[in-house]
């Protein structure tokens, strides 16, 4: 038997359309009064409140006020064994995966700290706003059964996979070709498709992985196509010449992956700045998606990725944090590092661009845009509700606000956490103020556990 309608009252801006093919206007729906008619997990319908409450008078009713309803925020590429070493100070990316990367992820050999962390990372991501995450694990299978069971026990979709390295890591965070394939493929087949976890392929990248190694993977890819794969492409000049050097006979960096069977559609490449033309022609050609890490590329000093020219010459592009190389939790405080990063590049993106990327677009780089990352009826019901005067300094250019746009750009450029007024995660309120008597404001209980608060 169905369960019962929920009706969400707000603000609700629908981006239905690429923002990047047409203009903003035109891409989008708002509606000042409006719903979101949820049952059974799933959206229903989307539209005017008068219209839906008087379309269905048994809904259950939840009123948002003048909080902005919102596809919940997808990241589409992070690091969740990165959480307690998020914001370390002043290396290069070579030097702070040495620094302070590689230690850290050397103690989720132990499930009880990999399931704290993950249990930690999910809470922080439904308190910023976002309901779906791509994330590396570490070597460790562990890391990948905490992050999964974590994500059950949120209800979030989450795609992730163990992080496959055999060289130029230390001891003790090195698998080998044949593990990396016999373990990935063990967690494929447990994990893949069950409840709403997908599982990700994940050569972490080129250098710390032998040609064996990524010709295993390439393997297991071709047997299971449907899998996304991801991993990381030209994030810093040193980093490119290192892969020239390691891999002398291959004609530049994407061709590490491409000539052991990384390169198809499902492939998610991060970051993606220093590319040559061709590099370029060949992701777009085989349908790989590049992942914007715009506060990762600023805080490790990787350079400056041109959004719109990528999306111009038809790559599929997501936005990601890149959490701990990024240095924030917060698609708010992502899509105004891509604003800025923009700015620098020559594009000044929209706000419904931005908010299309860290929703729409990052599905579709996860190839999951017919499940998350839309308010179109039949997706799941993964739903973020912001305040658009969450402090004061927001409100009060918010009070001069003369469209949706101007409403909303605020948030993007100054919001925080204090913006996220409610988050749903298939159909079910996981975070604000419930409006029902009985109900009262829930929060993650999972962070101050782990806290011991
Ligand atoms: N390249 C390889 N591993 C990593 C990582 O953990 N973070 C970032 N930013 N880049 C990488
Ligand atoms: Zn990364």
């Amino acid at each position: 038997m169905s369960e019962t309608q929920t009706l969400l009252l707000g603000q609700v801006l629908d981006i239905h359309t690429n923002p990047f093919t047409v203009a903003s206007d035109e891409a989008a729906a708002h509606e000042r009064r409006g719903a979101v008619l949820v049952a059974d997990g799933r959206i229903l319908a989307v539209g005017p409140a008068d219209t839906l409450r008087a379309a269905h008078p048994g809904a259950r009713v939840i009123d948002h006020g003048e909080g902005l309803i919102l596809p919940g925020f997808v990241d589409s590429h992070a690091h969740y064994p990165q959480t307690a070493i998020i914001a370390s100070w002043g290396k290069r990316l070579i030097d702070w995966l040495n620094t302070y990367t590689f230690p850290e992820e050397m103690r989720f050999s132990d499930p009880t700290y990999a399931r704290e962390i993950a249990d930690r990372y999910l809470d922080l991501l439904l308190s910023h706003g976002t309901t779906s995450v791509a994330s590396f694990c570490t070597i460790h299978p562990e890391s990948v059964t905490a992050i999964f069971e974590s994500a059950a026990t949120h209800g979030m979709a989450v795609v992730a996979g163990k992080t496959c390295m055999d060289r130029n890591a230390p001891d003790g965070l090195r698998d080998d070709a044949r593990s990396a394939f016999d373990d990935s493929k063990t967690l494929l087949e447990r994990w893949h498709g069950v409840g709403r976890a997908t599982y990700a392929i994940t050569p972490r990248f080129s250098p710390t992985s032998t040609q064996e190694q990524l010709e295993a993977l390439g393997a297991l890819w071709a047997e299971h196509p449907d899998c996304p794969m991801q991993t990381h492409l030209s994030e810093q000049t040193d980093e490119v010449e290192w892969v020239a050097a390691l891999y002398p006979g291959k004609k530049d960096y994407l061709d590490t992956y491409e000539a052991h069977g990384l390169l198809r559609p499902g492939g998610m490449f991060g970051h993606a700045i220093w590319l040559t033309n061709s590099e370029r022609d060949r992701l777009r050609e085989h349908g790989a998606a590049l992942i914007h890490c715009p506060t990762s590329n600023t805080f490790i000093g990787s350079g400056l990725f041109d959004t719109a020219r990528a999306i111009a010459e038809g790559q599929t592009v997501g936005l990601a944090t890149d959490t701990g190389g990024g240095s924030s939790f917060s698609m708010l405080h992502t899509m105004a590092a891509a604003y800025e990063v923009g700015q620098l590049t020559g594009n000044a993106l929209h706000p419904a661009q931005l908010l299309w990327l860290a929703t729409t677009g990052s599905a579709c780089a996860m190839r999951l845009q017919d499940r998350i990352g839309t308010l179109r009826p039949g997706s799941d019901a993964d739903l973020v509700v912001l305040d658009l005067a969450s402090t004061p300094a927001v409100a009060q250019r918010h009070a001069r606000a003369t469209d949706i746009w101007e409403a909303v750009f605020p948030t993007i450029m100054m919001g925080d956490d204090r913006a996220i007024q409610s988050v749903y995660v298939g159909g079910r309120q996981v975070l604000g103020p419930a409006t029902d008597p009985g109900h009262s404001r829930q929060v993650p209980p999972l962070i101050a556990d782990s806290l011991g608060l």
